[in-house]
């Protein structure tokens, strides 16, 4: 019996030893560093001083030959690794087990990965900086995600992984070029889930004329960024947000897009999807990753989705027009909704023959629009919008002139003047930029009698409801002059109004962002709430099966509430139109926080129209609750009269 109390005591020890074993065998974890007498082998892993990312081996889930790559992931996620960056993407290690170790010859110091036959498979490129190689040396992951090499103990990056991004941009990581270093960054998508090499799909910047960002399938362009005006890029006009800071850095030395979050606790980043050739954005919410904001979002946003010349609007119906000035270039085709001919002159330009009977040219502004494809453009950085004027009349290629610089909030300075066809433009409902077309005088004298007839229209418009409305003949002259006055009010309205649009509203998307703070991290209800509360109203969950969409899914459905999404207001709020994932197009009632109800009476109201249901027009396919937004979504279908969806 005395021999008990040693063996428990030998038994603990051992217990604590295999945990010291366990520790240590993980304790590749507590460094953040790979220097010269350090390897990473296997399926060890370093950690940022943080904790938030990690570097290490990885097999693609799906790679079932047992091809291994170096990456750097989020360490701090649940749930299956989500790789933000792979070295070796061309090169696989085809024979374990890989090692990763810095190696200082005369060329400089790299990072080499070697496979289980001691073959180098990979080596990161030469160093950007010449410092003399010392025993410090050195890779450390920051908390930042990025994996930085640096030869002498100084703070010099001689390389760093954020300037070779694979289809991910993280926080703080630039999308562009670096003249100066002879560095292009571009994102380009996984071939598949199971293989990181390099698909078909790459974000990237393209330079020429004002900086611009495509989305490429192929040599293909698939959607863009519109240009940069020294202020926003022109097709992301709700670019500013709270959440995130954007910047379009145009240098001599560099051109690039990067971005940061304000609230550093908050994971998120932007993500080429080639599946879905998309530009898609996620951010960790209640631990998944939720992906609200992503480009392509609409038809209008297809690269030169209404041909040359033509612009298009997803609020008008057809969705493309031709600019003013111009027609179809085949009326036809242009009936049948195939927009790829775009349009031609009304009136071919005058080029300068002032002395004929047209009048030589002139300039007609179309206004809230995205910037034609710029990247042709010729740009004149020190121009004023005047002196662009003369430079556009004074060639006769000249179709199109804008101010190139829109920063400081101004007129704008500088001048971009197209010589080429006018592409991917599209109107949007904020101020982003005016375009002055030139036009032949003929077209624009032509443009200006129909712009009178429709005012005076307007005019008469308000004369004969002036005119209902205070009988007596004797107050007509004095309404004449009450009325001129009006217009002239309402016309200046209008454009306070369009001021006031051209602030970030409040509900707008942009470049990435949750489109309002959260209160509270609370979602759409659970199963269990919803049980709770129809069983609190005598419903059991057998009488109505009715599924609730999370607010992501709204958002992504209706563009962040986008305003030409809306199709309808009143007195309970606003419906919006928008398409699920799945392509099912649905109405969203989103009730006005005024008349905000409990949630128990919301479900209430929801599960008595989700049982009336069968004798409606409109489905009602489910509801959302989220904080103090009431939201139901209905099946719509084309023809269907708002009144259904308020009413019905
Ligand atoms: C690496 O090891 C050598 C001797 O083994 C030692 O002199 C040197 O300080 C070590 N370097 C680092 C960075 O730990
Ligand atoms: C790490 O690798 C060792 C041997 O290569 C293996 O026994 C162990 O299960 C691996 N650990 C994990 C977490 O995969
Ligand atoms: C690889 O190199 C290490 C150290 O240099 C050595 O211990 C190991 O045996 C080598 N492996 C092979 C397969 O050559
Ligand atoms: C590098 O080392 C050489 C001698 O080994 C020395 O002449 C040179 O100044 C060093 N360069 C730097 C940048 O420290
Ligand atoms: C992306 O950039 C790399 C250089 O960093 C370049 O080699 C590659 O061709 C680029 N990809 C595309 C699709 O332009
Ligand atoms: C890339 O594009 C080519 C042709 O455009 C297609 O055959 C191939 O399947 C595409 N590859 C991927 C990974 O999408
Ligand atoms: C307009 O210009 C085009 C080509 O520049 C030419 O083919 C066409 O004949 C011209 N039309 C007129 C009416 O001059
Ligand atoms: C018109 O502008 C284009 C583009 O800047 C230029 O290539 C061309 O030489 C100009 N033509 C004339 C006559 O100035
Ligand atoms: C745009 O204008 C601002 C001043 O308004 C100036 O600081 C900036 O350098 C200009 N950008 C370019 C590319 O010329």
């Amino acid at each position: 019996m005395t021999m008990r109390a040693p063996t428990l005591s030998s038994h603990l020890l051992l217990i604590l030893l295999i945990a010291a074993a366990a520790f240590i065998t993980r304790s590749t974890s507590t460094t953040d560093t790979i220097d010269r007498n350090t390897t990473l082998t296997g399926n060890q892993t370093i950690l940022s001083a943080g904790g938030v990312y990690a570097l290490g081996f990885f097999t693609p889930d799906g790679a079932t030959d047992g091809r291994t790559y170096l990456g750097i992931w989020y360490a701090s996620i649940p749930g299956p690794t989500t790789v933000v960056w792979v070295a070796n993407r061309h090169d696989p290690v085809l024979n374990p087990p890989a090692s990763l170790h810095l190696s200082a010859s005369s060329a400089g110091a790299r990072l080499v990965i070697l496979d289980g036959n001691n073959d180098t498979v990979w080596t990161s490129a030469s160093p950007t900086t010449s410092g003399n190689i010392t025993a410090s040396a050195a890779a450390q992951l920051l908390d930042t995600g990025n994996l930085v090499l640096t030869t002498d103990g100084s703070s010099a990056v001689a390389w760093q992984s954020f300037d070779y991004p694979t289809d991910t941009l993280l926080p703080g990581m630039k999308l562009g070029v670096d003249i100066k270093a002879g560095i292009t960054r571009n994102i380009t998508a996984w071939r598949s889930p199971s293989d990181p090499s390099p698909g078909n799909v790459t974000f990237k910047l393209v330079i020429g004329g004002l900086p611009q960002f495509f989305l490429f399938r192929g040599t293909e362009r698939i959607y863009t960024s519109g240009a940069w005006n020294g202020d926003i890029l022109t097709g992301v006009p709700y670019l500013k947000a709270q959440a995130f800071t954007f910047q379009v850095v145009y240098s001599a030395d560099e051109t690039y897009y990067s971005y940061s979050i304000r609230d550093p606790s908050l994971l998120s980043r932007l993500v080429v999807d080639g599946a879905a050739t998309q530009l898609k954005r996620f951010s960790l919410n209640n631990g998944a990753w939720s992906s609200f904001w992503y480009y392509p979002t609409d038809q209008c946003d297809f690269y030169a989705k209404c041909g040359a010349f033509g612009f298009c609007d997803p609020d008008r119906s057809p969705i493309c027009s031709c600019l003013p000035g111009f027609v179809p270039r085949s009326p036809d085709q242009w009936g049948q909704h195939d927009w790829s001919g775009g349009c031609v002159r009304n009136t071919n330009l005058s080029c300068g023959d002032v002395g004929g009977g047209g009048g030589g040219d002139g300039f007609w502004v179309v206004n809230r629009m995205k910037l034609p494809e710029a990247t042709d453009a010729t740009v004149y950085a020190g121009m004023t919008l005047d002196q662009c004027r003369l430079a556009c009349l004074g060639n006769c290629s000249c179709g199109a002139y804008a101010a190139a610089n829109m920063s400081g909030g101004g007129a704008g300075v500088g001048c971009v003047l197209w010589t080429v066809d006018l592409l991917d433009m599209r109107q949007y409902p904020i101020v982003v930029q005016d375009v002055y077309l030139r036009l032949a005088q003929s077209d624009i004298d032509a443009l200006k009698t129909a712009a009178d007839n429709h005012q005076r229209s307007h005019k008469s418009m308000l004369i004969i409801i002036v005119v209902a409305t205070i009988s007596g003949a004797l107050l007509l002259l004095g309404a004449l002059g009450c009325c001129i006055l009006l217009t002239k009010k309402g016309r200046k309205k209008r454009e306070s109004d369009d001021m006031a649009a051209s602030l970030p509203p409040s509900t707008s998307g942009d470049f990435g962002l949750p489109y309002r703070p959260r209160i509270h991290q609370s979602q759409s209800p659970s199963q269990q709430q919803l049980a709770d509360v129809s069983e609190e109203m005598g419903y059991n969950d057998k009488d109505v099966d009715l599924p609730t969409f999370s607010l992501e899914v709204i958002l992504v459905a209706t563009n962040n509430f986008a305003e030409h999404k809306k199709i309808g207001a009143g007195g309970f709020g606003s419906v919006y139109m928008g398409v699920l994932e799945d392509g099912q197009q649905v109405a969203v009632k989103r009730l006005s926080q005024g008349s905000t109800q409990g949630a128990r009476e919301f479900m209430n109201e929801v599960k008595l129209i989700a049982k009336l249901q069968h004798r409606n027009l409109v489905r009602l396919l489910g509801c959302c609750i989220d904080d103090n937004e009431r939201m139901l979504v209905y099946e719509y279908m084309q023809n269907q009269s708002l009144d259904t969806f308020i009413f019905g």
